[in-house]
């Protein structure tokens, strides 16, 4: 099919250096003619789809633990361990205490945790106390004046352990941040809960977590886990930071659970969302396809409530009988219980309480149902060389539409004998490439499938993309808008970086953080403007005379009287532009422009230089009907035009 775009598309860069620099290679150097553009406010082409923009993430590069899901304890079951200790966790002996610790395999608080971590105290008292600590996601950050709250499963071999001593402590200077003590264990496992709460401290991350006891005995510990405050007070919730930053691209929806995460390297390593709801304690945690093991605190019901925070809808994407190391299960009876998982999966979202799944939704603390209007079936299955997807998706499609006709299905890759509602294209890109792409949904045929684009990015810049990518980005952007009859989803990826050392595994990452702060790139702040201009129609518009690198898209909101202009100027030279607006009574002065542009397209934000790059509003004095504008060199300009219609 013509739209079918593979992951990384081959550039012809060579012919287009070839024709920019034709005129001088000829001698014939001369004024190019003028680059025209007229927006004709009375001649709506198409709505804008109203799901264009949304989010995808997984669990790579520390996006949930040690990203957006608020944890801070690194570790907290003691799954991930080096030569059976389990890392993140260190001994503590203070004084003349006396301990070690290691993992027991005979005795966890759960049938999904069996295990735990074993402490064992031969000499400790007041003090010298003994016990662990735990160094977080490269650190912990506390604030000033704020509260923590935390829990811990525990059991003793005898009712006189003592109380347990937990404490937030500087790593620098071992200053004791916050202490509190919860009862002493008793011999069956058991939770407990505690609070910290700090006083007029300097925020850091280099902190560490502490629990010690002052007798001698045998402590078990599982499930340590520790919460800051989390965005909307949720119980096991995500960083108001970040959901402040997600909340700022104005998405309408999040593609979830992945990704490549959704599929795991092996079936068994699936996001089996049944392990992945309910209390933490029955979570058995998974390895994910990015090389560590996930906490699963980011349950399904977590990544509902997610949405829900933000005021957007979830695509739900069900695992669909292929996993990344190639094993795959064929249509037909094999595969009927992982078609009713993704039935019971809809159920659990959008059913009443009345429904099976429903009512395990309603225990869970979330009577009412989600909304759900797209599914997704699978992720990328044309790595799947047994050729058995379509025969998957046919299975999928059919049992989901059999009890949810009103669902709309979304398939990864092209079919040959099924047409699917949506079709999902993925592609990353070098900036040269993005530039190339951008005009390819102007040609594309109308008569397949609407598409997402369910990842994508312009890949330059590491960790987090610089201004070359974002230039790409918002290229690509341009053409999802003017093509948004036909492309009714878009969703960057990845969205989430963890820039400590070791947290990457996926280069150009929209926002970065590490423990205590996040910072947008460039690109997020493409997305951010994009977002948030963004009308509900797309005008006619003609452009001539279209120089390399000019990209640009109009849409329009009639009943607020708004046109939304967005240009990318990805040349290093200024672009005069003549603008026409025709066809609409009067256009108000005094438009307002947002730029986002740098000197350099390698010029980007760090974690220690957060807002190098962001967008600068300014009020643009010529905005009559007709008149001439320049874009700077390396920019992308949003211009919110104010205009009454034709009587
Ligand atoms: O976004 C990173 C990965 O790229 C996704 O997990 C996968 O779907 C794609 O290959």
């Amino acid at each position: 099919m013509p739209h079918v775009i593979r992951k990384r598309i081959v550039l012809k860069a060579s012919a287009i250096l070839l024709s920019t620099f034709v005129p001088f290679a000829c001698g014939l150097a001369q004024s190019p003619a003028p680059l025209t553009l007229e927006i004709q406010l009375d001649k709506p082409l198409y709505k804008v789809s109203p799901t264009l923009y949304g989010l995808m993430t997984e669990e790579i590069n520390f996006s949930y633990d040690g990203g957006l899901y608020a944890e801070m304890v690194r570790n907290r079951t003691f799954g991930t361990r080096s030569h059976a200790q389990p890392v993140h966790w260190y001994l503590v002996e203070k004084g003349e205490g006396i301990g070690s610790m290691g993992i027991d395999d005979a005795s966890g608080p759960s049938d999904a945790l069996p295990s735990s971590l074993r402490i064992d105290i031969t000499k400790a008292d007041a003090e010298s106390p003994v016990g662990v600590y735990n160094d977080g996601y490269w650190g912990m950050a506390l604030k000033p004046d704020t509260t923590y709250k935390g829990s811990f499963y525990a059991k003793a071999d005898s009712s006189d352990l003592g109380a347990v001593t937990i404490s937030l402590v500087n790593d620098t200077s071992g200053a004791a941040l916050a202490t509190t003590t919860a009862p002493t264990p008793t011999t069956e496992w058991k939770p407990y809960l505690f609070t910290l709460k700090t006083g007029k401290i300097s925020s850091s991350t280099n902190n560490h977590l502490v629990l010690t006891v002052a007798h001698p005995g045998k402590l078990w510990l599982d499930v340590v886990s520790l919460f800051p405050p989390t965005f909307h007070d949720r119980e096991n919730g995500n960083r108001p930071d970040l959901m402040e930053m997600m909340s700022a691209m104005h998405p309408t929806f999040l593609r979830l659970p992945g990704g490549n995460y959704l599929e795991g390297d092996e079936i068994a390593d699936r996001y089996d969302w049944k392990n992945m709801i309910g209390p933490l304690v029955d979570r058995p945690t998974h390895p994910s396809p990015w090389r560590y093991q996930s906490s699963d605190g980011m349950g399904l019901l977590e990544f509902l409530e997610w949405t829900e925070d933000l005021n957007i809808e979830p695509v739900l994407a069900v695992y669909a009988g292929y996993s990344l190391h190639g094993a795959h299960i064929n249509a037909g009876p094999f595969l009927k219980p992982f078609v009713q998982d993704a039935v019971d999966e809809i159920e659990f979202v959008t059913g009443d309480i009345r429904t099976k799944w429903g009512a395990v939704r309603a225990q869970l603390g979330h009577p009412k149902p989600f909304p759900l209007h797209y599914v997704e079936i699978g992720n990328e299955d044309w790595f799947d060389k047994s050729g058995s997807y379509e025969t998957r998706f046919t299975q999928f499609d059919r049992a989901i539409k059999a009890q949810y006709p009103e669902l709309k299905t979304i398939a990864t890759m092209p079919l040959k004998q099924t047409r699917p509602d949506v079709q999902d294209d993925h592609y990353y890109l070098r900036a040269t490439e993005s530039y190339a792409h951008a005009t390819q949904y102007d040609h594309t045929d109308r008569s397949g499938p609407k598409i997402f684009v369910g990842e994508w990015a312009t890949r330059e810049g590491s960790p987090t993309p610089d201004l070359n990518a974002a230039l790409g980005d918002a290229a690509l952007m341009t053409s999802f808008e003017r093509n948004s009859d036909l492309i009714i989803m878009a969703s960057y990826a990845p969205l989430f970086v963890n820039v400590n050392p070791g947290g990457m595994q996926w280069e150009s990452d929209l926002i970065g953080y590490d423990a205590g702060s996040s910072y947008g790139s460039p690109s997020y702040y493409a997305q951010v403007l994009f977002g948030k201009y963004l009308g509900d129609s797309v005008p006619k518009t003609a452009v001539q005379n279209t120089p390399p690198r000019f990209f640009y898209s109009a849409t329009t909101d009639t009943a607020k009287g708004k046109m939304y202009l967005k240009m990318v100027n990805g040349s290093s030279v200024p672009q005069p532009v003549a603008l026409k607006l025709s066809g609409a009574a009067r256009i108000a002065a005094g438009a307002v422009m947002e730029t986002l542009s740098g000197n350099d397209p390698a010029e980007t934000n760090t974690i220690s230089d957060p807002k190098h790059l962001v967008p600068v509003k300014s009020t643009l004095k010529e905005s009559s009907a007709s008149f001439n504008h320049t874009m700077p060199a390396y920019s992308i300009q949003v211009i919110e035009f104010s205009f009454e219609k034709m009587p």
